[in-house]
């Protein structure tokens, strides 16, 4: 159904494109004046994707450039609709975060034959030659990062006796949740293979742990199920392994409604969202892997400018920007090519190394100095000025 609608629009794309003449008139140059950007990012319901949004655009805008930011409200049609119209509208550049990274390849292989370059930000895009780019996080180590950190809180390596542990893993259509899952369940293979570490309800792979469009109430409904079903009272669940935020919430809130056991389960998550970042004070979430959005933004930013101002960007660009990202070639491979990638860096925060996320100049202590909230619209600049001068 999905790939019947991409493939409807894309024909009428094609027919605007032909009776508007097919080739924009590319305007090369270092000179941002009259580019315009077109930024597609999934949804607006998660902390991140608004600072994304909020970041990008502020970023071009103050370079000169034009932006139209459309968020797809997690609606793949959505999305296809507001690309189509991107490139009607002959953009000179796509930034994409895929809501689904399989649906989006006869649109973007339409923007490439219009000429505009298209980097995929965040998500990897499938089945398509038409990625110019991919900048995004270590994905894989993001899970490791999360396993690595029940791995030790439950001492596996000394345990006597067996743990017990859940996953709760992205939505299905997410390229992103994929690795996540990956990178989270091979550092922990060998425990649950050896009986140190038991997953009761058998729910061992990325399909069975998968939660609909990464939606609170709905890994909060699952798990309310796999609890009733399989932590019975005097059955312990010592950690779920939740691949982001926003999943971690849901669990917890069934964590508070339907698990009768006595301890508090070691709880991951992903983002540093506000309401988890009061949890982990709280004691309700263990920790979250954050990734710096400023960074991403940035270092899009720096590879966007360059293919417009008409080079290319390779490894050298890596080395150059001021922040931890690495350059490859070949590890993300889209079903078609590998699409040459700038990878960051992710990092745990837990109650103990929240200053941290202070210290990025995105989030503050609140007014009771207990808990860490990010800064949002016009303050966000300006933290970030007072954090660089603070840090210069
Ligand atoms: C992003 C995560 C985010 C998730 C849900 C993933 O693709 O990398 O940061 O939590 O989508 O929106």
């Amino acid at each position: 159904m999905k790939r019947f609608f991409a493939a409807l629009t894309t024909a009428a794309l094609a027919a605007t494109l032909t009776s508007c003449g097919s080739s924009s008139s590319k305007k090369d140059g270092d000179d941002p004046t009259g580019k315009t950007i077109g930024v597609s990012l999934p949804n607006e319901n998660l902390d991140r994707w608004n600072s994304d949004g909020q970041f990008l655009k502020e970023k071009f805008e103050e370079a000169g450039y034009k932006v139209v930011l459309k968020y797809a409200s997690g609606d793949v049609t959505r999305q296809n609709n507001d690309l189509v119209s991107m490139i009607t509208d002959k953009v000179d550049l796509l930034l994409v975060a895929a809501v689904d990274g399989q649906a989006l390849a006869n649109t973007l292989d339409s923007a490439k034959e219009a000429d505009i370059p298209i980097v995929a930000y965040d998500r990897l895009i499938n089945d398509t030659d038409a990625i110019t780019y991919y900048v995004s996080f270590d994905n894989y180590g993001v899970g490791k990062l999360q396993a690595n950190f029940i791995k030790d809180q439950l001492k596996l390596d000394s345990a006597d006796k067996p743990c017990t542990i859940e996953f709760v893993s992205g939505d299905s259509l997410d390229p992103n949740a994929k690795f996540f899952f990956d990178g989270a369940y091979s550092t922990l293979a060998s425990y649950i293979d050896s009986g140190k570490l038991n997953v009761l309800s058998d729910r061992k792979t990325f399909e069975l742990t998968a939660t609909k469009d990464w939606l609170s109430d709905n890994a909060k409904a699952d798990m309310k199920k796999l609890l009733d079903a399989n932590y019975p009272s005097g059955t312990t669940l010592d950690a779920v392994l939740c691949a982001n935020d926003s999943t971690a919430l849901g669990v917890t809130q069934a964590l508070d409604e339907n698990y009768k056991g006595s301890n508090v389960p070691i709880i991951t998550g992903q983002d540093g969202d506000d309401a988890n970042l009061k949890n982990i004070i709280d004691g309700k979430q263990a920790m979250t892997v954050y990734k710096n959005l400023h960074d991403e933004a940035s270092v899009t930013f720096e590879v966007c400018k360059t293919i417009l101002s008409g080079k290319t960007p390779a490894a050298a660009l890596a080395s150059e920007l001021p922040y931890e990202v690495a350059f490859d070639s070949e590890t993300y491979n889209n079903g078609v090519k590998y699409v040459q990638s700038y990878i960051l860096t992710p990092y745990v925060i837990t109650k103990d190394n929240m200053q941290l996320l202070v210290n990025t100049g995105m989030f503050r202590w609140d007014s009771s100095q207990k808990y860490v909230e990010s800064i949002t619209g016009t303050n966000a600049a300006s933290a970030t000025e007072t954090a660089s001068e603070a840090n210069s």
